[in-house]
Protein backbone atom coordinates (compact mmCIF):
# COMPACT_ATOMS: atom_id res chain seq x y z
CA UNK A 1 0.00 0.00 0.00
CA UNK A 2 1.59 3.18 -1.12
CA UNK A 3 1.04 6.37 0.83
CA UNK A 4 0.25 9.74 -0.53
CA UNK A 5 -0.60 13.10 0.19
CA UNK A 6 -2.80 13.68 -2.41
CA UNK A 7 -4.73 11.44 -4.75
CA UNK A 8 -6.78 12.47 -7.76
CA UNK A 9 -9.15 10.41 -9.71
CA UNK A 10 -9.30 11.38 -13.06
CA UNK A 11 -6.84 12.83 -15.75
CA UNK A 12 -8.57 15.30 -17.68
CA UNK A 13 -7.49 19.02 -17.51
CA UNK A 14 -9.05 19.35 -14.30
CA UNK A 15 -7.53 16.21 -12.52
CA UNK A 16 -4.12 16.70 -14.34
CA UNK A 17 -3.25 20.28 -13.88
CA UNK A 18 -4.51 19.97 -9.96
CA UNK A 19 -1.26 16.75 -9.64
CA UNK A 20 0.89 18.70 -11.46
CA UNK A 21 0.28 22.36 -9.46
CA UNK A 22 0.28 20.15 -6.06
CA UNK A 23 3.43 18.48 -6.85
CA UNK A 24 4.96 21.55 -7.43
CA UNK A 25 4.15 22.45 -4.46
CA UNK A 26 5.74 19.82 -2.71
CA UNK A 27 3.03 17.52 -2.40
CA UNK A 28 3.44 13.74 -2.65
CA UNK A 29 0.73 13.00 -5.69
CA UNK A 30 -0.77 10.09 -7.64
CA UNK A 31 -3.37 10.40 -10.12
CA UNK A 32 -5.86 7.09 -11.05
CA UNK A 33 -6.97 7.08 -14.48
CA UNK A 34 -8.33 4.21 -16.78
CA UNK A 35 -8.21 5.40 -19.94
CA UNK A 36 -5.51 3.76 -21.85
CA UNK A 37 -3.58 7.55 -22.13
CA UNK A 38 -3.95 10.92 -20.02
CA UNK A 39 -5.80 13.75 -21.27
CA UNK A 40 -9.16 13.01 -20.41
CA UNK A 41 -12.29 13.64 -22.70
CA UNK A 42 -10.60 16.63 -23.29
CA UNK A 43 -7.43 15.36 -25.03
CA UNK A 44 -8.59 11.84 -26.39
CA UNK A 45 -12.20 12.47 -27.68
CA UNK A 46 -12.91 16.11 -27.16
CA UNK A 47 -11.52 19.43 -27.13
CA UNK A 48 -7.97 18.57 -29.02
CA UNK A 49 -9.28 16.30 -32.02
CA UNK A 50 -11.96 18.21 -32.46
CA UNK A 51 -9.82 21.26 -33.12
CA UNK A 52 -7.53 19.17 -35.66
CA UNK A 53 -10.76 18.54 -37.59
CA UNK A 54 -11.94 22.14 -37.10
CA UNK A 55 -8.54 23.19 -38.68
CA UNK A 56 -8.68 20.86 -41.45
CA UNK A 57 -11.74 21.27 -42.25
CA UNK A 58 -11.21 25.05 -42.53
CA UNK A 59 -8.50 24.87 -44.66
CA UNK A 60 -10.08 22.62 -47.09
CA UNK A 61 -13.12 25.75 -47.30
CA UNK A 62 -10.52 28.10 -47.82
CA UNK A 63 -8.99 26.24 -50.55
CA UNK A 64 -12.31 25.37 -52.01
CA UNK A 65 -13.56 28.98 -51.63
CA UNK A 66 -11.39 31.36 -51.34
CA UNK A 67 -7.78 30.48 -52.79
CA UNK A 68 -8.55 31.71 -56.48
CA UNK A 69 -10.20 34.98 -55.01
CA UNK A 70 -6.65 35.42 -53.99
CA UNK A 71 -4.87 34.56 -56.94
CA UNK A 72 -4.12 31.27 -55.96
CA UNK A 73 -4.80 28.68 -59.13
CA UNK A 74 -4.57 25.08 -59.31
CA UNK A 75 -6.22 21.64 -58.51
CA UNK A 76 -8.44 21.61 -55.82
CA UNK A 77 -7.53 19.61 -52.53
CA UNK A 78 -9.64 16.34 -52.47
CA UNK A 79 -10.68 14.27 -48.88
CA UNK A 80 -9.09 11.50 -47.80
CA UNK A 81 -10.89 10.77 -44.72
CA UNK A 82 -8.59 8.21 -43.11
CA UNK A 83 -5.94 10.41 -43.85
CA UNK A 84 -7.73 13.04 -41.83
CA UNK A 85 -8.49 10.94 -39.19
CA UNK A 86 -4.81 9.62 -38.71
CA UNK A 87 -3.54 13.79 -38.54
CA UNK A 88 -6.24 13.73 -35.84
CA UNK A 89 -5.17 10.56 -33.91
CA UNK A 90 -0.85 11.68 -34.60
CA UNK A 91 -2.78 15.43 -32.63
CA UNK A 92 -4.03 13.39 -29.81
CA UNK A 93 -0.71 11.38 -29.44
CA UNK A 94 1.30 14.06 -29.08
CA UNK A 95 -0.76 16.09 -26.58
CA UNK A 96 -1.72 12.86 -24.13
CA UNK A 97 2.34 12.08 -24.43
CA UNK A 98 2.55 15.77 -23.47
CA UNK A 99 1.10 15.03 -20.29
CA UNK A 100 3.07 11.69 -19.38
CA UNK A 101 6.20 13.40 -19.56
CA UNK A 102 4.68 16.27 -17.62
CA UNK A 103 3.61 13.85 -15.03
CA UNK A 104 7.13 12.09 -15.10
CA UNK A 105 8.98 16.01 -14.51
CA UNK A 106 7.27 16.44 -11.89
CA UNK A 107 7.30 13.20 -9.70
CA UNK A 108 3.35 12.68 -10.36
CA UNK A 109 2.42 8.79 -10.00
CA UNK A 110 -0.09 7.11 -12.70
CA UNK A 111 -2.33 4.46 -11.19
CA UNK A 112 -3.54 3.08 -14.30
CA UNK A 113 -6.71 1.62 -13.89
CA UNK A 114 -10.51 2.92 -12.63
CA UNK A 115 -10.20 3.70 -9.08
CA UNK A 116 -12.69 3.28 -5.94
CA UNK A 117 -13.11 5.49 -2.81
CA UNK A 118 -13.88 2.18 -0.40
CA UNK A 119 -13.66 4.83 2.32
CA UNK A 120 -12.13 8.35 3.27
CA UNK A 121 -8.65 8.49 2.93
CA UNK A 122 -8.38 5.36 0.74
CA UNK A 123 -8.22 5.18 -3.17
CA UNK A 124 -8.59 1.32 -4.69
CA UNK A 125 -7.21 0.78 -8.00
CA UNK A 126 -7.31 -2.50 -9.30
CA UNK A 127 -6.63 -5.12 -6.52
CA UNK A 128 -4.73 -2.20 -4.66
CA UNK A 129 -5.76 0.05 -2.38
CA UNK A 130 -3.60 3.65 -2.09
CA UNK A 131 -3.38 5.62 1.32
CA UNK A 132 -4.12 9.62 0.87
CA UNK A 133 -5.01 12.50 3.09
CA UNK A 134 -6.37 14.38 0.52
CA UNK A 135 -8.63 12.68 -2.58
CA UNK A 136 -9.40 15.06 -5.32
CA UNK A 137 -12.18 13.67 -7.92
CA UNK A 138 -12.05 14.73 -11.31
CA UNK A 139 -13.86 12.20 -12.75
CA UNK A 140 -15.32 14.03 -15.85
CA UNK A 141 -18.50 13.56 -17.55
CA UNK A 142 -20.45 11.91 -20.22
CA UNK A 143 -22.69 12.46 -23.25
CA UNK A 144 -26.37 12.91 -22.03
CA UNK A 145 -28.51 11.25 -24.26
CA UNK A 146 -32.48 11.28 -25.02
CA UNK A 147 -35.28 9.21 -24.76
CA UNK A 148 -36.38 7.19 -27.43
CA UNK A 149 -32.45 7.59 -28.78
CA UNK A 150 -30.02 4.70 -28.58
CA UNK A 151 -26.95 5.65 -29.35
CA UNK A 152 -24.98 2.63 -31.07
CA UNK A 153 -21.59 4.93 -31.99
CA UNK A 154 -21.83 4.26 -35.72
CA UNK A 155 -25.21 5.53 -37.13
CA UNK A 156 -26.41 7.29 -33.82
CA UNK A 157 -23.35 8.69 -32.35
CA UNK A 158 -21.94 11.36 -29.36
CA UNK A 159 -19.37 13.51 -29.96
CA UNK A 160 -16.57 11.05 -29.32
CA UNK A 161 -18.31 8.81 -32.58
CA UNK A 162 -18.36 11.69 -34.50
CA UNK A 163 -14.69 11.80 -34.30
CA UNK A 164 -14.08 8.66 -35.67
CA UNK A 165 -17.06 8.08 -38.21
CA UNK A 166 -15.71 5.04 -41.06
CA UNK A 167 -16.56 7.37 -43.63
CA UNK A 168 -18.36 10.17 -44.57
CA UNK A 169 -21.77 10.42 -44.45
CA UNK A 170 -24.16 12.09 -47.28
CA UNK A 171 -26.25 13.38 -44.55
CA UNK A 172 -26.28 14.23 -41.08
CA UNK A 173 -28.65 15.37 -38.33
CA UNK A 174 -27.24 16.86 -35.53
CA UNK A 175 -30.01 16.89 -32.29
CA UNK A 176 -28.81 19.82 -30.16
CA UNK A 177 -27.51 23.55 -31.20
CA UNK A 178 -24.92 23.89 -28.39
CA UNK A 179 -21.16 24.16 -28.84
CA UNK A 180 -20.34 19.83 -29.85
CA UNK A 181 -24.01 20.14 -32.13
CA UNK A 182 -22.41 23.21 -34.31
CA UNK A 183 -18.33 22.35 -34.35
CA UNK A 184 -18.68 19.19 -35.24
CA UNK A 185 -21.65 19.80 -37.12
CA UNK A 186 -19.60 22.56 -39.10
CA UNK A 187 -16.58 20.19 -39.54
CA UNK A 188 -19.26 17.61 -41.72
CA UNK A 189 -21.02 20.29 -43.98
CA UNK A 190 -17.71 21.23 -44.89
CA UNK A 191 -16.33 17.84 -46.14
CA UNK A 192 -19.94 17.75 -48.32
CA UNK A 193 -22.23 16.33 -45.90
CA UNK A 194 -25.87 17.95 -45.82
CA UNK A 195 -26.30 18.86 -41.88
CA UNK A 196 -29.23 19.65 -40.56
CA UNK A 197 -29.73 20.64 -36.76
CA UNK A 198 -32.52 19.90 -34.74
CA UNK A 199 -32.91 22.46 -31.63
CA UNK A 200 -35.40 22.31 -29.04
CA UNK A 201 -35.30 26.31 -28.64
CA UNK A 202 -36.08 28.79 -30.78
CA UNK A 203 -32.46 29.78 -30.83
CA UNK A 204 -28.72 28.27 -31.03
CA UNK A 205 -26.60 28.48 -28.43
CA UNK A 206 -28.68 29.45 -25.49
CA UNK A 207 -26.55 31.46 -22.96
CA UNK A 208 -24.44 33.23 -25.34
CA UNK A 209 -25.51 36.71 -26.62
CA UNK A 210 -29.26 36.78 -28.65
CA UNK A 211 -27.57 38.67 -31.43
CA UNK A 212 -24.22 36.86 -31.90
CA UNK A 213 -26.11 33.96 -31.88
CA UNK A 214 -28.96 35.07 -34.95
CA UNK A 215 -25.59 35.99 -36.82
CA UNK A 216 -23.70 32.81 -36.17
CA UNK A 217 -26.79 30.55 -37.38
CA UNK A 218 -26.89 33.20 -40.89
CA UNK A 219 -23.32 32.54 -41.33
CA UNK A 220 -23.82 28.69 -40.87
CA UNK A 221 -27.01 28.72 -42.94
CA UNK A 222 -24.43 30.46 -45.75
CA UNK A 223 -21.93 27.51 -45.56
CA UNK A 224 -24.76 25.29 -46.08
CA UNK A 225 -26.11 23.82 -42.54
CA UNK A 226 -30.36 23.59 -41.74
CA UNK A 227 -31.83 24.26 -38.49
CA UNK A 228 -35.09 23.25 -37.28
CA UNK A 229 -35.36 25.40 -34.47
CA UNK A 230 -38.32 25.16 -31.94
CA UNK A 231 -37.96 21.04 -32.59
CA UNK A 232 -38.37 18.62 -29.53
CA UNK A 233 -37.03 15.45 -30.93
CA UNK A 234 -38.93 12.09 -30.38
CA UNK A 235 -36.72 9.36 -30.60
CA UNK A 236 -34.40 8.05 -33.67
CA UNK A 237 -34.83 4.40 -34.95
CA UNK A 238 -32.07 2.83 -37.44
CA UNK A 239 -32.87 0.07 -39.73
CA UNK A 240 -30.14 -1.52 -42.14
CA UNK A 241 -27.78 1.82 -41.16
CA UNK A 242 -30.35 4.33 -41.97
CA UNK A 243 -31.62 6.16 -39.29
CA UNK A 244 -35.09 7.83 -39.40
CA UNK A 245 -35.31 11.11 -36.56
CA UNK A 246 -39.00 11.90 -35.45
CA UNK A 247 -39.81 15.10 -33.86
CA UNK A 248 -42.25 17.61 -33.37
CA UNK A 249 -42.67 21.14 -33.40
CA UNK A 250 -43.36 22.96 -30.77
CA UNK A 251 -45.14 25.86 -32.16
CA UNK A 252 -48.04 23.85 -33.30
CA UNK A 253 -46.84 20.14 -32.02
CA UNK A 254 -46.53 18.99 -35.99
CA UNK A 255 -44.72 16.08 -36.29
CA UNK A 256 -42.33 15.25 -38.59
CA UNK A 257 -39.31 13.00 -39.16
CA UNK A 258 -36.27 13.16 -41.23
CA UNK A 259 -34.32 10.39 -42.40
CA UNK A 260 -30.35 9.83 -42.70
CA UNK A 261 -27.12 8.54 -42.59
CA UNK A 262 -25.82 9.55 -39.60
CA UNK A 263 -27.21 11.17 -36.24
CA UNK A 264 -24.81 12.97 -34.01
CA UNK A 265 -27.00 13.72 -30.32
CA UNK A 266 -25.22 16.69 -28.68
CA UNK A 267 -27.63 17.73 -26.22
CA UNK A 268 -25.29 18.15 -23.61
CA UNK A 269 -23.24 16.03 -21.00
CA UNK A 270 -23.74 14.31 -17.48
CA UNK A 271 -21.30 14.08 -14.81
CA UNK A 272 -19.21 10.72 -14.83
CA UNK A 273 -19.16 9.18 -11.12
CA UNK A 274 -19.49 5.52 -11.97
CA UNK A 275 -17.39 3.15 -10.05
CA UNK A 276 -16.75 5.23 -7.47
CA UNK A 277 -19.04 4.31 -4.42
CA UNK A 278 -20.35 7.92 -4.11
CA UNK A 279 -23.18 6.55 -2.43
CA UNK A 280 -21.95 3.94 -0.08
CA UNK A 281 -19.59 7.36 0.75
CA UNK A 282 -22.71 9.16 1.65
CA UNK A 283 -21.22 12.28 -0.46
CA UNK A 284 -23.88 14.70 -1.07
CA UNK A 285 -25.04 14.96 -4.74
CA UNK A 286 -27.00 17.76 -6.24
CA UNK A 287 -30.42 17.06 -8.05
CA UNK A 288 -28.66 16.70 -11.25
CA UNK A 289 -26.39 14.30 -10.32
CA UNK A 290 -23.53 16.72 -9.33
CA UNK A 291 -21.25 16.13 -6.39
CA UNK A 292 -22.09 18.99 -4.12
CA UNK A 293 -19.71 21.43 -2.85
CA UNK A 294 -18.93 24.09 -0.47
CA UNK A 295 -17.57 26.68 -2.59
CA UNK A 296 -14.47 25.30 -1.58
CA UNK A 297 -14.36 22.42 -3.64
CA UNK A 298 -15.27 20.33 -0.46
CA UNK A 299 -17.63 17.68 -0.63
CA UNK A 300 -19.63 16.38 2.13
CA UNK A 301 -17.43 13.93 3.72
CA UNK A 302 -13.93 15.05 5.23
CA UNK A 303 -10.18 15.04 2.75
CA UNK A 304 -12.38 14.43 -0.16
CA UNK A 305 -12.64 17.37 -3.22
CA UNK A 306 -14.72 17.60 -6.62
CA UNK A 307 -13.77 19.85 -9.49
CA UNK A 308 -14.63 20.17 -13.28
CA UNK A 309 -17.42 18.78 -14.83
CA UNK A 310 -18.30 16.67 -11.97
CA UNK A 311 -19.36 19.38 -9.50
CA UNK A 312 -21.85 22.59 -10.73
CA UNK A 313 -20.63 25.26 -13.12
CA UNK A 314 -19.92 25.19 -17.12
CA UNK A 315 -18.16 21.87 -18.27
CA UNK A 316 -15.47 23.75 -19.43
CA UNK A 317 -11.74 22.62 -19.61
CA UNK A 318 -10.41 25.88 -18.58
CA UNK A 319 -12.83 25.85 -15.41
CA UNK A 320 -11.97 22.63 -14.73
CA UNK A 321 -8.39 23.51 -14.83
CA UNK A 322 -8.88 26.33 -12.51
CA UNK A 323 -10.20 24.85 -9.76
CA UNK A 324 -7.75 22.24 -9.87
CA UNK A 325 -5.26 24.66 -9.56
CA UNK A 326 -6.83 26.28 -6.91
CA UNK A 327 -7.58 23.12 -4.93
CA UNK A 328 -3.94 22.39 -5.56
CA UNK A 329 -2.98 25.78 -3.97
CA UNK A 330 -5.46 25.53 -0.96
CA UNK A 331 -4.42 21.66 0.41
CA UNK A 332 -0.82 23.03 0.26
CA UNK A 333 -1.74 25.85 2.96
CA UNK A 334 -1.90 28.87 0.00
CA UNK A 335 -5.47 30.67 -0.51
CA UNK A 336 -6.97 29.12 -3.95
CA UNK A 337 -9.58 31.10 -5.92
CA UNK A 338 -11.27 30.60 -9.32
CA UNK A 339 -13.06 33.71 -10.30
CA UNK A 340 -16.66 32.20 -12.17
CA UNK A 341 -17.88 35.72 -13.03
CA UNK A 342 -14.55 35.83 -15.55
CA UNK A 343 -14.05 32.41 -17.36
CA UNK A 344 -14.50 33.12 -21.17
CA UNK A 345 -16.60 30.56 -23.48
CA UNK A 346 -15.34 29.98 -26.77
CA UNK A 347 -16.78 28.13 -30.24
CA UNK A 348 -14.37 27.12 -32.51
CA UNK A 349 -16.13 27.16 -36.11
CA UNK A 350 -15.53 29.82 -38.47
CA UNK A 351 -16.05 32.80 -37.35
CA UNK A 352 -15.21 31.76 -34.06
CA UNK A 353 -17.50 32.69 -30.98
CA UNK A 354 -16.36 34.00 -27.69
CA UNK A 355 -17.64 35.29 -24.68
CA UNK A 356 -17.29 36.15 -20.93
CA UNK A 357 -19.44 38.16 -17.95
CA UNK A 358 -22.74 38.48 -18.40
CA UNK A 359 -25.22 39.60 -21.80
CA UNK A 360 -27.60 42.01 -22.56
CA UNK A 361 -30.03 39.29 -21.29
CA UNK A 362 -28.79 38.91 -17.84
CA UNK A 363 -28.39 41.88 -16.96
CA UNK A 364 -31.72 43.14 -18.21
CA UNK A 365 -32.92 40.08 -15.50
CA UNK A 366 -30.79 41.74 -13.23
CA UNK A 367 -32.29 44.96 -13.39
CA UNK A 368 -28.81 46.83 -14.21
CA UNK A 369 -28.11 49.53 -16.01
CA UNK A 370 -25.63 49.42 -18.31
CA UNK A 371 -24.06 50.78 -22.49
CA UNK A 372 -23.60 48.90 -25.23
CA UNK A 373 -20.45 49.65 -27.61
CA UNK A 374 -20.41 47.53 -31.07
CA UNK A 375 -18.32 47.64 -33.49
CA UNK A 376 -18.75 45.45 -36.72
CA UNK A 377 -15.28 43.55 -38.39
CA UNK A 378 -16.60 44.91 -41.76
CA UNK A 379 -14.44 48.38 -40.55
CA UNK A 380 -10.87 46.08 -39.57
CA UNK A 381 -9.40 46.21 -42.52
CA UNK A 382 -7.36 42.98 -41.59
CA UNK A 383 -10.73 40.91 -41.14
CA UNK A 384 -11.85 42.10 -44.72
CA UNK A 385 -8.44 40.41 -45.85
CA UNK A 386 -9.33 37.30 -44.95
CA UNK A 387 -12.77 37.46 -45.92
CA UNK A 388 -14.23 37.62 -42.33
CA UNK A 389 -15.99 40.40 -42.12
CA UNK A 390 -19.05 39.14 -41.12
CA UNK A 391 -18.79 39.52 -37.35
CA UNK A 392 -18.96 41.73 -34.36
CA UNK A 393 -17.82 42.59 -31.43
CA UNK A 394 -20.26 43.65 -28.30
CA UNK A 395 -18.35 45.15 -25.39
CA UNK A 396 -21.33 45.71 -22.54
CA UNK A 397 -19.98 48.29 -19.59
CA UNK A 398 -21.97 49.71 -16.38
CA UNK A 399 -23.79 52.57 -17.19
CA UNK A 400 -22.63 54.93 -14.79
CA UNK A 401 -19.14 53.45 -13.55
CA UNK A 402 -17.88 52.71 -17.19
CA UNK A 403 -16.57 49.50 -15.55
CA UNK A 404 -16.71 46.47 -18.19
CA UNK A 405 -19.36 43.52 -17.19
CA UNK A 406 -18.87 41.21 -20.27
CA UNK A 407 -17.90 40.88 -24.14
CA UNK A 408 -19.35 38.96 -27.04
CA UNK A 409 -17.56 38.74 -30.19
CA UNK A 410 -18.19 36.61 -33.53
CA UNK A 411 -15.15 37.01 -35.76
CA UNK A 412 -11.80 36.20 -36.66
CA UNK A 413 -9.70 34.77 -33.67
CA UNK A 414 -13.01 35.60 -31.32
CA UNK A 415 -11.32 32.59 -29.26
CA UNK A 416 -7.97 34.60 -28.70
CA UNK A 417 -9.27 38.42 -28.66
CA UNK A 418 -12.06 37.54 -25.99
CA UNK A 419 -8.68 37.41 -23.14
CA UNK A 420 -8.04 40.94 -23.52
CA UNK A 421 -11.61 41.69 -22.10
CA UNK A 422 -10.65 38.74 -19.57
CA UNK A 423 -7.70 40.49 -17.84
CA UNK A 424 -9.21 43.70 -18.25
CA UNK A 425 -12.00 42.68 -16.28
CA UNK A 426 -9.85 40.48 -13.69
CA UNK A 427 -8.52 44.20 -13.48
CA UNK A 428 -11.92 45.64 -12.96
CA UNK A 429 -11.04 47.81 -15.72
CA UNK A 430 -13.38 50.31 -17.49
CA UNK A 431 -14.30 50.13 -21.08
CA UNK A 432 -12.35 53.31 -21.58
CA UNK A 433 -9.12 51.65 -20.07
CA UNK A 434 -9.41 49.52 -22.89
CA UNK A 435 -10.31 51.98 -25.01
CA UNK A 436 -6.99 54.20 -24.47
CA UNK A 437 -4.66 51.18 -24.57
CA UNK A 438 -3.02 51.22 -27.51
CA UNK A 439 -4.14 48.09 -30.39
CA UNK A 440 -1.24 47.06 -32.68
CA UNK A 441 -2.48 48.22 -36.38
CA UNK A 442 -3.61 46.09 -38.57
CA UNK A 443 -4.97 43.27 -35.70
CA UNK A 444 -8.21 41.71 -35.72
CA UNK A 445 -7.58 43.06 -31.83
CA UNK A 446 -8.39 46.99 -32.87
CA UNK A 447 -12.23 45.87 -33.37
CA UNK A 448 -11.93 45.33 -29.16
CA UNK A 449 -10.77 48.55 -29.07
CA UNK A 450 -13.40 49.99 -31.33
CA UNK A 451 -15.66 48.31 -29.71
CA UNK A 452 -14.80 49.81 -26.37
CA UNK A 453 -14.06 53.28 -27.95
CA UNK A 454 -17.98 52.58 -28.88
CA UNK A 455 -19.17 52.66 -25.12
CA UNK A 456 -17.85 56.46 -25.19
CA UNK A 457 -17.54 59.15 -27.69
CA UNK A 458 -17.90 56.40 -30.51
CA UNK A 459 -16.12 54.51 -32.80
CA UNK A 460 -13.45 55.34 -35.18
CA UNK A 461 -14.43 53.15 -38.71
CA UNK A 462 -17.64 52.33 -38.04
P1 LIG B 1 -25.00 22.20 -24.94
O1 LIG B 1 -25.63 22.31 -23.61
O2 LIG B 1 -24.00 23.24 -25.38
O3 LIG B 1 -26.14 22.18 -26.07
C1 LIG B 1 -27.18 21.24 -26.07
C2 LIG B 1 -28.30 21.75 -26.94
O4 LIG B 1 -29.23 20.70 -27.15
C3 LIG B 1 -29.05 22.91 -26.32
O5 LIG B 1 -29.13 23.95 -27.25
C4 LIG B 1 -30.41 22.30 -26.00
O6 LIG B 1 -31.46 23.24 -26.05
C5 LIG B 1 -30.55 21.23 -27.09
N1 LIG B 1 -31.49 20.13 -26.80
C6 LIG B 1 -31.65 19.47 -25.62
N2 LIG B 1 -32.60 18.52 -25.75
C7 LIG B 1 -33.05 18.55 -27.04
C8 LIG B 1 -34.03 17.81 -27.79
N3 LIG B 1 -34.75 16.83 -27.25
N4 LIG B 1 -34.24 18.11 -29.10
C9 LIG B 1 -33.50 19.12 -29.67
N5 LIG B 1 -32.57 19.84 -29.00
C10 LIG B 1 -32.34 19.57 -27.71
O7 LIG B 1 -24.38 20.73 -24.99
P2 LIG B 1 -23.34 20.07 -25.97
O8 LIG B 1 -23.21 20.84 -27.23
O9 LIG B 1 -23.74 18.63 -26.05
O10 LIG B 1 -21.97 20.18 -25.18
C11 LIG B 1 -21.83 19.52 -23.92
C12 LIG B 1 -20.90 20.28 -23.02
O11 LIG B 1 -19.57 20.25 -23.52
C13 LIG B 1 -21.30 21.73 -22.88
O12 LIG B 1 -21.25 22.10 -21.53
C14 LIG B 1 -20.25 22.46 -23.66
O13 LIG B 1 -19.98 23.74 -23.12
C15 LIG B 1 -19.04 21.55 -23.58
N6 LIG B 1 -18.23 21.71 -24.78
C16 LIG B 1 -17.49 22.84 -24.92
C17 LIG B 1 -16.76 23.07 -26.05
C18 LIG B 1 -15.99 24.33 -26.19
O14 LIG B 1 -15.75 24.99 -25.17
N7 LIG B 1 -15.60 24.74 -27.39
C19 LIG B 1 -16.73 22.10 -27.15
C20 LIG B 1 -17.59 20.97 -26.92
C21 LIG B 1 -18.28 20.80 -25.77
Amino acid sequence: MAQFDLIVIGAGPGGYVCAIRAAQLGLKVAVAEGRETLGGTCLNVGCIPSKALLHATHSLHEAQENFEKMGLIGAKPKVDWQKMLAYKDDVIGQNTKGIEFLFKKNKVTWLKGWAGIPEAGKVRVGDETHEAKHIVIASGSEPASLPGVEIDEKTVVTSTGALALDKLPKKMVVIGGGVIGLEMGSVYARLGTDVTVIEYLDRLIPGNDAEVAKTFQRILKKQGMDFILGAAVQGVTVKRGKATVAYQLRKDDSEHTLETDCVLVATGRKPFTQGLGLDKLGVKMTQRGQIATDGHWATSVKGIYAIGDVIEGPMLAHKAEDEGMAVAEMLAGQAGHVNYGVIPGVIYTTPEVASVGETEESLKEAGRAFKVGKFSFMGNGRAKAVFQGEGFVKILADAETDRILGAHVIGPMAGDLIHEVCVAMEFGASAEDLARTCHAHPTFSEAMREAALACGDGAIHA
